[in-house]
């Protein structure tokens, strides 16, 4: 078990991972729970997936101590962080009367954390909300920092708001029921934590990638709880991300979204897998400036490989030309006016933000890696 505290003044909360907590969610929770006294029916709000395979244990534990489960339940997929799943839910928690004190409850993924967190945002200015996710995407990034956002047709995350969870609950059993593309598209932050930070952890990721994929209990909680640790710092030093120190969670994340953009945000790359992919060609840039040596380059694409993601991308057949991903990159929104900071690697373990990035340089670089 850890507690991770993430310590933001006046919005700090606890980070609590420890195998079956979802059983004892109630015992753990109890002081954001204490607002709901009258009916004691408290908002949870999941997918058809997370509430088929968790939403019962989460009533019978809520039951144990005198509450009561009111479901709102989404499509999984993306399409339900959008305006009209939005205005149901905000509609929904308007009806059942939540107060600023109350807290709702996101079972699932990022989808329904990001969708949940959002609505508890502008909801009466910002109710509170207690993240539970149940992916290792979610457990490892979405679920903590406090970023929360829809979908709409200009793009993806583009409309949200910084609101902090109250708590946020990990329950590494949750994931035995993750398909294994999910639990590896998941496992790319983690190698993400790695490469940006530590050193060290990188080195005990590229030993014990095998045991944290296959879920084996200790080399799991040790990959999620050091991978939370470095964000919740992090985040308690740039929440909002005007500082070039939040940025560095964005490591792969500039490529990631062209190929997402180039795949059309599709099952044929799931988000982790294009953060994967990202992060072998930030690898490979950084090696053609110079910063870091081509050995070193190929140790972090051999990491993102070995463990079943994708690493190359020529891989993906995508019929596209560098300019064309540069293109996508240039409607990211991390784009400044004219200039696009990029992470790339000052060593593994050592992400910086650059922004002398020649976008003619790189799309010549991309059309070399897209047959490599
Ligand atoms: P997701 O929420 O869509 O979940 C992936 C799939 O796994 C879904 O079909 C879901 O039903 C299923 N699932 C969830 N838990 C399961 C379980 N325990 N067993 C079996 N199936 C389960 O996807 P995700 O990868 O968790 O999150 C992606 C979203 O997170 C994107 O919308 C992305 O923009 C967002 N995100 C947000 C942040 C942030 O900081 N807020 C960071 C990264 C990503
Ligand atoms: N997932 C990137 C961030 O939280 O900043």
């Amino acid at each position: 078990m850890a507690v991770i505290p993430v310590a933001l003044a006046g919005r700090a909360y606890e980070v609590v991972i420890e195998q079956g907590v979802l059983a004892r969610l109630p015992a753990v929770a109890t002081h954001f729970l204490a607002s709901y006294t009258g009916a004691r029916k408290v908002p949870c709000v999941a997918d058809t997936t997370t509430h088929r395979l968790y939403g019962a244990g989460l009533e019978t534990s809520l039951a144990a101590h005198g509450f009561a489960a009111d479901w709102f339940i989404v499509e999984p997929g993306e399409a339900a962080k959008s305006w009209p799943v939005l205005e149901r839910l905000t509609d929904w928690l308007l009806g059942l009367g939540v107060t600023r004190s109350d807290h709702v409850l996101a079972l699932g993924g990022g989808v329904v954390g990001d969708l949940v967190g959002f609505a508890a945002a502008i909801t009466k200015r910002g109710v509170g909300f207690v993240q539970i996710p149940t992916t290792l995407l979610a457990q490892v990034d979405s679920s903590v920092g406090g970023k929360t956002a829809i979908n709409t047709a200009a793009g993806k995350n583009l409309i949200g708001a910084f609101h902090q969870p109250g708590l946020v609950l990990i329950d590494p059993l949750a994931l035995d029921t993750l398909p294994d593309r999910e639990m590896r598209a998941g496992f790319a932050e983690v190698l993400k934590y790695g490469l940006l930070g530590d050193a060290a952890f990188f080195g005990w990721l590229e030993a014990n990638a095998a045991k944290v994929l296959a879920r084996e209990p200790a080399a799991l909680e040790h990959a999620i709880a050091t991978s939370i640790a470095m964000k919740a710092q992090i985040v308690a030093e740039d929440e909002r991300e005007t500082r070039d120190r939040r940025a560095l969670l964005n490591l792969g994340h500039t490529f990631g979204h062209a190929l997402e953009a180039e795949t059309g945000f599709s099952d044929r790359l799931l988000h982790g897998e294009a953060v994967a992919l990202g992060m072998a060609l930030a690898a490979r840039y950084s090696a053609r400036r110079g910063t870091i040596s081509g050995a070193d380059a190929a140790r972090a694409v051999e990491a993102i490989a070995a463990a079943g993601l994708p690493a190359r991308m020529a891989e993906l057949g995508l019929a596209c030309d560098g300019a064309a991903l540069v293109e996508h990159m240039r409607h990211d929104k991390k784009a400044e006016g004219t200039t696009l900071p990029f992470l790339l690697l000052r060593a593994l373990g050592e992400a910086y933000v650059a922004r002398d990035v020649d976008l003619a340089d790189l799309a010549v670089f991309l059309d070399q890696e897209l047959v490599a």
